[in-house]
Parts: structure tokens; sequence; C-alpha cells
């Protein structure tokens, strides 16, 4: 069944000219691009995506780091696109988790500047499209 996932290049990824890689991955696994745009978050919009980390030690530095620069939000589609999708990034930390081959095994060291953010379940999609997607 086809189901739909929000992706996040961060500002680390876009910095670095990783946006056409993390796009190629996405689509040369079968996904389709059913939203794209390029932006800078502004505090509630990061705010209201990382709530369930509120309060953690990272979360102010994370918040800091998100709107420090522009992101690419993308909605992806396709056929379980929620874990397709969290395949390709790897694990959070992308020494100790992702493996290589993966986007953050391949191209990320530290666990805070980890390149890309999906949805991690059919809710949390849900409610992340509604946060960056109001209209989709
Ligand atoms: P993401 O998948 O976007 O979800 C929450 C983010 O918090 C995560 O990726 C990391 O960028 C960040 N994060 C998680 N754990 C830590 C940590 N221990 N220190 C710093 N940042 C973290």
């Amino acid at each position: 069944m086809s189901e739909r996932t929000l992706v996040l290049v961060k500002p680390d990824g876009v910095e670095r000219g990783l946006v056409g890689e993390v796009i190629a991955r996405i689509e040369r696994k079968g996904l389709k691009l059913a939203a794209l745009e390029l932006r800078t978050a502004d505090r509630a919009t990061a705010e209201q995506h990382y709530a369930e980390h509120d309060g953690k030690p990272f979360y102010k530095d994370l918040v800091d780091f998100i709107t420090g620069g522009p992101l690419v939000a993308l909605v992806v589609e396709g056929t379980r696109a929620i874990p397709a999708f969290r395949q390709l990034a790897g694990g959070t930390d992308p020494v100790e988790k992702a493996t290589p081959g993966t986007i953050r095994g391949d191209f990320g060291l530290e666990v805070q500047y980890n390149l890309v953010h999906g949805s991690d379940s059919p809710e949390s999609a849900e409610r992340e499209i509604k946060i960056w997607f109001p209209n989709l």
C-alpha cells in the first residue's frame, strides 16, 4: 500500500551539496517525490517538528542547527515509503548505527549533523507533513 513520508535534507546536507545525491537515492529506490521545497525553517516550525525532543540535552542545539540555513523539505511516497526511506538514511548515529551504503553511513560523522530526517511512523508522517506542507 502506498504511503507518504516527510523527508528533510538538513542544512548540513544542503551546505555540502548532497541534495542531488539524496534525491537520486530516493528515486532509484522507486519512491516518488510528491512535494519539494528549499527553505529556511523558522523557529516555530522547527520546534513543532522536534516537539518530542523538547527537554532533551541536545534540543536547543538541534533547533539552532535546523534553523541555521536552508534545508530541503520533501514529501516522498510509495510502497512502504516510511521504512524504505529510513533504510536509505541509515541509523541516527552516522558512525555507530548507520552502515556503509546508507546516506548517513556514507556521508556522516556526527549524530547532530546526520544529513537527513525521515518520519518514523505513519502518525509522525501525517503530523510532520502538516507542519511542512499544510496545503498538501
Ligand atoms: P532526526 O532523525 O532528525 O531526529 C532527531 C534528531 O536529533 C536526530 O535526527 C539527530 O539529528 C538529533 N539527535 C539525536 N540524538 C542526538 C544526540 N545525542 N546529540 C545531538 N543530536 C542528536
